[in-house]
């Protein structure tokens, strides 16, 4: 298990000032940039593609963590690839072939992650745990910022924990979707390793950005 990483999710940055935004969470400590792709199909929001997380690439050097909610996604993927995605992570219920999704995000040199929605049990990753990077567990229904954590995935967060560590294999355990200070810390004691926060980090605007991620981490 990691020291916990924190993921803010430019879905809840001003998008008026997308680059100021992503440098402001870079210099207030995110660990990674968390990206939320949304088609309006696989989930009813639209939320932008590769083209404007392209133009915000050159902006930092971390990592950026992108959440793909789009159906059909293996298409897309050499795009998010080529627009900078360092780690490219899929839902299991966006088709029916995640095997070979994730098969074509290793090709592609990056990291891959699969996602599943809060009614999706742990079980789903028997077959996958021995090719992913990142796990991510969603603790809200995808497509909106700002809703409230669900919980009775914590339970879902410890039973994928002890699947990691019975794996031996070095993945990451992130949670997604309304996470604040105080769930935050639920989560790292079930076993999660990264924390994807939109509106706990963006509140207050920049100049609370840093003091937000701090209360996550649980400084
Ligand atoms: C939901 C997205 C999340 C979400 C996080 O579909 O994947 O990343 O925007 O935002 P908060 O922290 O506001 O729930
Ligand atoms: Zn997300």
């Amino acid at each position: 298990m990691h020291p916990v990483r924190i993921a803010p999710s430019i879905l809840s940055a001003d998008f008026s000032k997308l680059g100021e935004e992503v440098r402001a969470i870079d210099e207030a400590g995110a660990d990674w940039i968390h990206v939320d792709v949304m088609d309006g199909h696989f989930v009813p929001n639209i939320s932008f593609g590769p083209a404007v997380m392209k133009s915000v690439r050159g902006v930092t050097t971390k990592p950026f963590d992108v959440h793909l909610m789009i159906a059909p996604v293996d298409v897309y993927l050499d795009a998010f690839a080529e627009a900078g995605a360092d780690c490219i992570t899929v839902h299991y219920e966006a088709g029916p072939h995640i095997h070979r999704s994730l098969q074509h995000i290793k090709s592609l040199g990056k990291r891959a992650g699969v996602v599943i929605c809060p009614g999706t049990p742990a079980k789903m990753l028997d077959y996958l745990l021995d090719m992913v990077d990142l796990v991510l567990v969603m603790s809200v229904n995808p497509g909106f910022g700002g809703q409230s954590f669900i919980p009775s995935q914590l339970k879902k967060i410890s039973a994928i924990r002890t699947m990691i560590e019975k794996s031996g294999r070095d993945i990451d355990l992130e949670v997604d979707g309304g996470v604040d200070a105080a769930w935050a810390k639920r989560c790292i004691e079930a076993g999660a390793d990264a924390l994807v926060a939109g509106t706990s980090v963006f509140r207050g605007g920049p100049s609370a950005y840093a003091a937000n991620i701090a209360a996550l981490r649980g400084d």
